[in-house]
């Protein structure tokens, strides 16, 4: 049976969630065949895959493109696909056009939208609609203008309050998971407690209801420098190096092909 989002929601009671980001059919296919449960189609795919320095560059047409890269192998696993920054939280038609898009023409069963309190009333919409919402918050990637920077969140009581009651106003509104990006540990650990849908972390310790990491920062397999909290699980960029190397080498001493 492929992955929902009530079964997503259950597991919050029964075991860690298992999450990366895919953005092609090789990479998606195999980790659906390792049994993770989401495949993220995160508008990372502008850094990891396109070039770009930040994901503000990445449009809705991309996001299609590689949503239905990944669709298309029909993982067991749940598609979620971002959208991509631009969106403002008071057009609510273009928002919901957008979403219907990425299901529509990318086939994702989930849409990932960044913000908190003030995206509540958009994400109760939507649900309302049928369009089933993955929540994100602290470090928000698309507001990386505003932020200046990468930095940690739930540093002080203020920040916390704040992350607590958007968590709250997404669950409220209807998401049917969320994910906390670069969340103090110990506040990651009040928000999973205190809210009834689970928090998937990225870079916020080890107490949520499940982890997502970028596909290539845990595969070993970028050509960026990856987060202090990323552990490498293999090591590709190595092993293509060394297969291109090989290649290389085999043509230019004309060792392949053989006749
Ligand atoms: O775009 C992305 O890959 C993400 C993850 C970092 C959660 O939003």
């Amino acid at each position: 049976m492929p992955i929902n989002t009530k079964f997503i929601k259950e597991l919050k009671r029964i075991r860690p969630i298992v999450a990366t980001t895919a953005y092609d059919s090789i990479i998606s296919k195999l980790a659906d065949d390792a049994g993770v449960d989401i495949l993220l189609v995160g508008d990372s795919v502008g850094t990891t895959q396109l070039g770009f320095d930040s994901t503000i560059h990445v449009s809705l047409e991309m996001m299609i493109h590689h949503t239905a890269a990944v669709s298309r192998i029909c993982p067991n696993a749940l598609v979620v696909s971002d959208l991509p920054f631009g969106y403002s939280y008071d057009e609510y038609d273009v928002i919901f056009h957008a979403c219907r898009e990425l299901i529509q023409k990318g086939g994702c069963s989930a849409v990932k939208i960044e913000g908190g309190v003030e995206l509540a009333p958009t994400v109760k919409r939507l649900v309302d609609s049928g369009i089933p919402v993955l929540g994100h918050i602290g470090l928000l990637p698309q507001q990386i203008k505003n932020l200046g920077g990468y930095r940690k969140f739930g540093k002080t009581e203020m920040e916390s309050e704040s992350l607590i009651n958007d968590a709250s106003a997404l669950e409220k509104a209807g998401c049917f998971a969320i994910i906390g990006e670069m969340i103090e540990p110990d506040l990651s650990k009040r928000i999973t407690s205190s809210i009834g849908v689970p928090l998937i972390g990225i870079g916020s310790g080890p107490y949520c209801d499940g982890q997502i990491l970028v596909s290539n920062d845990l595969l070993g397999f970028s050509i960026q420098k990856t987060p202090s909290f990323v552990k490498r699980f293999g090591t590709i960029s190595n092993e293509v190096s060394t297969a291109f190397e090989a290649y290389k080498k085999a043509v230019l001493e004309r060792t392949f092909p053989h006749e």
